[in-house]
């Protein structure tokens, strides 16, 4: 039985006394809603508050990426060490932003992913195709490119470490949603993947979430198809009773 995974992508949103306002907020609505776990991705700078906020309460934190590298001549860069000291339990890796605006690739996606693994992080992968590989057809074909890609050389003892985000990059932001059967079926195809490279018990119990336009009005519907286990949520997360409606949704 695989368990819901809820999680906040605030990307570049929120100072750390928001992140400490916005988290004495939530606790208390989203307590005892146990049948999912919640994990909320803020910036670098947000973290520490944002641990010491959730302490006590169901709220997990993570970070919004990492780099691959142990330590060295990288500046401006966060290793998978440091965010690992700060108490950070979960880090997104693979964003479309990232992948757009910051030059990543299926390569660094997988050398970050494998670096955050060996630090003891769980990873938030995200992938998806942009609107012309779905319009020509080619959305399973590029979901599974990726998730090859991204997750080559990973073991099936580190794969318990790792959710999966289908992404479709023209719903990200844009309010546009996939339909729940687009979720299902291509979050399917990312399930079928994982069987074909870890087995079927491994594909069983991984997590495949959906983001892009998720929100307290459509994520009943998308969660209840099979094979969406969860949500990564953007925009909405930055509020506390849309991000606690999602949360209850996944606790129906
Ligand atoms: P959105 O973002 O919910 O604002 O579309 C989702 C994401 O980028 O993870």
């Amino acid at each position: 039985m695989r368990k819901y995974v809820i999680a906040g992508n605030w990307k570049m949103n929120m100072t750390p006394s928001q992140t400490k306002a916005f988290i004495t907020e939530l606790a208390p609505m989203v307590a005892g809603l146990d049948k999912c776990d919640i994990v909320l991705c803020v910036p670098y700078v947000d973290i520490a508050t944002a641990v010491e906020a959730a302490k006590g309460t169901n709220i997990h934190v993570g970070a919004e990426n990492v780099h691959f590298a142990e330590s060295g001549a990288y500046t401006g860069e966060i290793s998978a060490a440091m965010l690992k000291e700060i108490g950070t339990e979960y880090v997104v890796i693979g964003h479309s932003e990232r992948r757009q605006y910051f030059g990543e690739t299926d390569q660094t996606v997988n050398l970050r992913t494998k670096a955050a693994l060996k630090a003891g992080l769980k990873v938030i992968l995200c992938l998806g195709e942009v609107k012309e590989e779905r319009l020509s057809g080619i959305t399973n074909e590029v979901v599974r490119m990726q998730t090859k890609l991204d997750l080559a050389d990973i073991t099936a003892d580190e794969l318990k470490n790792v959710i999966i985000a289908y992404e479709p990059v023209w719903a990200i932001g844009t309010g546009l949603t996939a339909t729940p059967d687009q979720a299902d079926e291509t979050c399917g195809v990312i399930r079928e993947c994982i069987a074909e490279l870890y087995g079927s018990e491994a594909a069983e119990e991984i997590i495949v979430q959906y983001g892009g336009s998720m929100n307290d009005g459509n994520a009943a519907e998308l969660l209840a198809k099979a094979n969406v286990d969860g949500g990564l949520i953007g925009g909405a997360s930055l509020k506390t009773d849309k991000f606690t409606a999602i949360v209850k949704a996944a606790n129906a």
